[in-house]
C-alpha cells in the first residue's frame, strides 16, 4: 500500500511572508500525523527561504512516523544531513531563485558527487533517494549509484496540456516504475499531484511512497489540515 508524506514547506512559506512566527510548520506535521499520513517531507533550501534550520531540528524531535528532508547534493547540507539525522534524505537539483524543483537531478553530470554523498548517509543510518526525471538512463544510473529509492518526478504529467500528452507521460512513468522495480530501487513519487491527478498516478503498481506538498497546503487553508490529509490519503491508497 503506497505511503503518503505529505511536505509542509508552504506551512513555512507563509511564516515568511511576515518573517513571523506562525503557521509553524512544527504543529502543522503534528496535527499531519494525527490525521494519519505516513510521513513528513521538509526541503532545507541552501538560501533558508521558507524552512529553517530550526524547523529541521525541532521536527526531528517532534515526527514519530518518517522525516524526509529535501536538499541539494552539496558538503554543508551533506554535513547538516549527518547531524539531525532524519530517516530519509531525498537528494534534488536547486537552483537559485527558482519558484520550486525544476527537475530531477543529472546523475551522469554529478556521478563523482553523488556516489560519495549517497554512501556517507546511508553509513549513518540514513535513507536515500534521488530525485529522477522518468527517463531510463537517469534510473540505471541511480541503480549503479546503489540508493535506496529514486522518487519520479511527475511534473510533466501533471502538466500536460491535452489527454494525449497525459496518457504518455502516466505511461512512460509507469514503464519507468517497472525498469526500477526490476532494479530494485524503492521507489517515490511526486511534484505537483493535486487531488484530480493523483488518481491515475495511484493505480501504477510498485510505487512506495507520495511526496505531496502545495495542493495539501491549498486545500488546508480552506477544509483544514485533517480533511485534507484524510482525503489525500484516500486518493493515493486507492488499491488498499
Ligand atoms: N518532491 C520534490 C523532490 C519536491 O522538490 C517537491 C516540492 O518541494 C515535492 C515533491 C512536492 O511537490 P508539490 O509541492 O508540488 O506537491
Amino acid at each position: 500500500m503506497p505511503k503518503l508524506s505529505v511536505n509542509v514547506d508552504h506551512v513555512a512559506t507563509l511564516r515568511e511572508a511576515r518573517k513571523s512566527i506562525e503557521p509553524d510548520p512544527v504543529a502543522v506535521a503534528v496535527m499531519v500525523e494525527l490525521a494519519g499520513a505516513d510521513g513528513i517531507t521538509i526541503h532545507l533550501r541552501q538560501d533558508r527561504r521558507h524552512i529553517k534550520d530550526r524547523d529541521l531540528r525541532i521536527l526531528r524531535e517532534v515526527v514519530k512516523t518518517s522525516l524526509s528532508l529535501e536538499m541539494a547534493a552539496t558538503s554543508e547540507m551533506l554535513e547538516k544531513a549527518l547531524e539531525v539525522k532524519p530517516d530519509k534524505v531525498t537528494l534534488v537539483p536547486e537552483r537559485e531563485g527558482e519558484l520550486t524543483t525544476e527537475g530531477g537531478l543529472n546523475i551522469q553530470d554529478n556521478f563523482d558527487n553523488l556516489s560519495s554523498i549517497i554512501p556517507q548517509l546511508q553509513i549513518n543510518g540514513i535513507l536515500v533517494s534521488l530525485f529522477v526525471n522518468p527517463e531510463i538512463d537517469s534510473i540505471k544510473a541511480s541503480a549503479k549509484l546503489k540508493t535506496d529509492f529514486i522518487e519520479i518526478n511527475t511534473t510533466k504529467y501533471t502538466e500536460a496540456k491535452n489527454l494525449g500528452e497525459k496518457i504518455e507521460e502516466l505511461e512512460k512513468i509507469e514503464r519507468m516504475v517497472e525498469l526500477a522495480y526490476r532494479l530494485n530501487l524503492g521507489i517515490n513519487a511526486g511534484h505537483g499531484l493535486n487531488y484530480k491527478n493523483v488518481v491515475d498516478i495511484a493505480k501504477i503498481k510498485h510505487i512506495d511512497e507520495f511526496s505531496i506538498g502545495h495542493s495539501i497546503v491549498a486545500r488546508a487553508v480552506i477544509v483544514g489540515f485533517e480533511r485534507a490529509v484524510k482525503e489525500m490519503l484516500e486518493l493515493v491508497k486507492i488499491n488498499a
